[in-house]
């Protein structure tokens, strides 16, 4: 073969390679104004309420966090310790009882959970995407 049919031959089988599209993928419907890394609080917060914070907080407790009470008990809620503040502002993470708790900052006493075994950063990421996200019960 000479030069050109190299650089023919070479050019056919890039061609053939491109062809090969592999399965047609089709991403999942989303409503239109759902952010594309919307965080979910029943499949994605609750379980770390439920995980971490449950033990001290449960269903006999002032600030139940069991999976039906949970919410109903956090977003707009004032804290019994530290009124006039609200457990959780929706859209605002810092004004937020729980968040400074869960950050330790010591703006509303003990950081939660308060025996030393701190959320992830994943986990932390997550509470504070759902908070901004306006607190929504989805
Ligand atoms: C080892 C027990 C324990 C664990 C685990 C725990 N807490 Fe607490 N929590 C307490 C105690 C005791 C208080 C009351 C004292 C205070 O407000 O700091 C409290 C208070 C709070 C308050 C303030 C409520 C109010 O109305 O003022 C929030 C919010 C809170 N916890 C969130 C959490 C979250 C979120 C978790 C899990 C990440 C968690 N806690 C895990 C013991 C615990």
């Amino acid at each position: 073969m000479d030069r050109s049919s190299y650089v023919l031959a070479f050019a056919l089988l890039l061609s053939a390679c491109t062809k090969d599209e592999g399965p047609l993928y089709i991403p999942a419907p989303r409503p239109p104004d759902e952010p594309i890394d919307t965080a979910y609080f029943s499949a994605e917060v609750l379980p770390i309420f439920i995980a971490h914070c449950w033990t001290c907080h449960p269903p006999m407790g002032d600030m139940d966090l069991s999976a039906t009470e949970a919410y109903g008990n956090l977003v707009n809620v004032e804290s019994s310790g530290h009124a006039p503040a609200v457990r959780i502002v929706p859209g605002d993470p810092d004004a937020s009882v729980l968040w400074n708790k869960v950050n330790y900052t010591e703006v509303y006493g003990l950081g939660m959970p308060p025996d030393g075994t701190a959320l992830s950063s994943e986990e932390l990421a997550t509470i504070r995407a759902w908070i901004e996200q306006g607190a929504l019960n989805n």
